[in-house]
């Protein structure tokens, strides 16, 4: 169903994409090592990457580094290897004589007990060698069964949060495992770019080549097919002015035209109700996650969103309002702030001049009380 609110897992749900789906599936069948899929919040990375895994007969394993960082307070190696082990487990549920090779690989490794059931694990505090081996074992498998390992880090910016440089770890299989491709997303751009140090000469990816995919938002015509394509699924009648509204709201933003669609077609609320709810719960989410980006400096995060929101697009008129509402800034401590809020996709930068690429956050934001 084109409107489920989840992450889309086959191609059949997946609406489009046919560009950025060929660009992975070219990338991953000349044997690029590392891709990065980048894109804002809700615009559909997960869903492109689940669906585009569904079609390979590649093993492949994806790790929500997010919800492990959530859940656990942060990304140690132990998390990553079980999540490994037990993606393959799962992948080769289906395919016993595979699983059996792969146990006996497995056997190579000291701290695997490898038994009648499955695989036990006992981690040494060797952490980082622990995650290496086993994408060694993993590599030399490949090999041996002529396949190639999918190794999905998905929202990878998370990953900073650990004791292990794992950059270090990716630069290290780039360099040496022929038969893995790592895909890492990130919807922080930002922050996922400075997390794999692309750009620092001094750190371990530098030079390598990194095949960057974009998710962008929906064009009009996209938008407006999707839209039409979801409600006749569902036998649902709704007016051409209605969508064209939706389209003006939430400009293109799959995720928020699905929620949009769900809420109308599924939920059966009206149109006005449905858009009103896409907004009241989209602040409700958009407000829990920025606030923990702008906590160190609240006020005048705040203060630099509300500018833009108002529609005061550049860098002095915005550095003006800052000051008219939040007291004094230094250009140093200013231009830092706007930096982060652009590392984090809450800002972007077009000609000079500064946008929230989010409706639902411009509304998020001209709610909330600067304090
Ligand atoms: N191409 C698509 N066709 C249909 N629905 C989609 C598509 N892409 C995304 N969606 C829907 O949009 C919502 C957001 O998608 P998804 O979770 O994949 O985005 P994301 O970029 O990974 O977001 P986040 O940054 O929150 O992780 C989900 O409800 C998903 O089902
Ligand atoms: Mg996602």
């Amino acid at each position: 169903m084109l409107f489920s609110v989840e992450p889309k897992a086959t191609r059949r749900d997946l609406y489009d994409r046919e560009v950025e789906l060929n660009e992975l599936r070219d990338s991953v069948f000349r044997g690029d090592r590392l891709i990065a899929v980048y894109g804002i919040r809700r615009i559909g990375k997960t869903s492109l990457v689940k669906a585009f895994l569904s079609d390979l007969s590649q093993p492949y394993v994806l790790i929500d580094v997010r919800q492990i960082y959530f859940v656990e307070g942060n990304v140690n190696v132990g998390s990553l290897v079980r999540h490994v082990l037990d993606g393959f487990r799962e992948f080769m549920g289906r395919n016993e004589r595979f699983w059996e090779g792969f146990r006996d690989a497995l056997r190579s490794i000291d701290w695997v007990r490898v038994g009648a059931g499955g695989v036990e694990v006992r981690l040494s505090r060797r952490s980082r060698m622990n995650l290496m081996e086993l994408l060694n074992v993993i590599d030399g498998w490949c090999g041996r069964n002529s396949t190639r390992f999918i190794l999905v880090f998905d929202e990878a910016q998370y990953m900073r949060f650990s004791n292990v440089r794992y950059d270090g770890v990716l630069a290290w299989a780039y360099d040496n495992l022929s038969n893995v491709t790592f895909i890492v997303t990130g919807s922080e751009v930002g922050a996922l770019r400075d997390f794999l140090r692309i750009d620092d000469p001094e750190a371990p990816l530098y030079g390598r080549y990194i095949k960057e995919v974009y998710v962008d938002r929906f064009s009009k015509d996209a938008s407006l097919d999707f839209l039409r394509r979801g409600f006749t699924e569902l036998g649902v009648e709704v007016s051409e002015g209605e969508l064209e509204e939706v389209y003006e709201r939430l400009d293109g933003i799959v995720g928020w035209l699905t929620l949009y669609g769900y809420l109308r077609g599924i939920d059966k609320l009206g149109h006005r109700e449905a858009l009103d709810k896409v907004f009241n719960d989209g602040v409700k989410l958009v407000l829990s996650e920025l606030d923990a980006v702008i906590k160190p400096s609240r006020a005048r995060y705040l203060a630099i969103l509300n500018a833009v929101a108002h529609g005061l697009n550049t860098w002095s008129e915005i550095r003006r309002y800052v000051e008219v509402r939040t007291g004094e800034v230094s250009d140093a401590v200013f231009n830092r702030l706007m930096k982060n809020l652009i590392r984090y996709g809450y800002l972007s930068k077009v000609n000079n001049t500064y946008v929230i690429p989010d409706p639902v956050v411009t509304r998020a934001v001209m709610e909330v009380h600067i304090g």
